[in-house]
């Protein structure tokens, strides 16, 4: 079936970010502990953002010795062009939340290297990801996590960016409308090959952008870059009340 004929899957929806920081973090760990069991190895991307951020919490508090964090290796959807030390920097909010707090060693940790020049990094992350799925057509990640903007956009594929065009390419720099620093984010055909797809979304504020991707998806997908994976492929959306209209 066409997906612009029918609604997408309905979002799991938790009474608030915190409840869903509590549901998000069983959900992952637990697909951590099954498929790290299943393929000895468990591939997950991060994003930046605020909404995350609960998310990694709760795995660092709750879920620190239920998961073999040793078979876990961390990628990330964007990075900002700083250094890990800057607190623009998404490898450095991530470190301070969960990476420091859980057995992970430094090797599985697939950092994009924020304080080289965009091209370079994007090029070094690009390198590592064709190290890890060499024959590949699209990285094969267990599960990405990503955030959307109220203006649609995901990772940092922005609305009307020519990085939405690539179709060779699994990493590019990029750039945001708004904000300052230069960017490095995975493309299309970066996020395509993923397992799992779950965008993470709270707040009102999202509620109206939600609700245009949940109906269609397909029609939405030229306005905004969440609903072009989400016509793409399968997704699912893991949302507070605020967020999916139903506070
Ligand atoms: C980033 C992201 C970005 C984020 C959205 C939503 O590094 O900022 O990867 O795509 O997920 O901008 O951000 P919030 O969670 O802050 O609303």
């Amino acid at each position: 079936m066409n997906r612009g004929e029918r609604p997408t899957e309905r979002p799991h929806v938790a009474a608030d970010p915190a409840a869903l920081a509590a549901f998000a973090a069983a959900a992952v760990a637990a697909r951590i502990r099954a498929r790290a069991a299943e393929r000895g190895r468990f591939d997950l991307v991060l994003s930046g953002g605020t909404t995350p951020g609960p998310v990694y919490e709760a795995l660092a508090e709750s879920h620190a010795g239920d998961v073999p964090w040793d078979r876990v290796h961390v990628w990330y959807a964007d990075e900002r062009c700083v250094p890990p030390d800057d607190p623009a920097s998404n490898h450095g909010a991530v470190e301070v939340a969960l990476l420091g707090r859980v057995a992970l060693r430094p090797p599985q940790v697939h950092r994009v290297r924020g304080e080289d020049a965009p091209g370079r990094a994007a090029d070094l992350y690009e390198e590592a990801l064709r190290d890890a799925w060499p024959r590949a057509a699209s990285p094969e990640f267990d599960l990405v996590l990503l955030g959307i903007g109220t203006d649609g956009h995901t990772a940092s594929l922005f609305p009307g960016s020519p990085v939405l065009e690539e179709r060779v390419r699994w990493v590019s720099p990029a750039r945001s409308p708004a904000a300052p620093h230069p960017r490095v984010t995975l493309t299309l055909p970066g996020l395509a090959g993923a397992r799992e797809v779950v965008f993470l979304v709270t707040g009102g504020g999202k509620r109206p952008v939600l609700a245009e991707i949940l109906r269609d998806p397909v029609a939405s997908a030229a306005r905004y870059p969440a609903a072009r994976l989400a016509a793409m492929r399968s997704v699912a959306f893991w949302a507070d009340a605020a967020a999916a209209g139903v506070a």
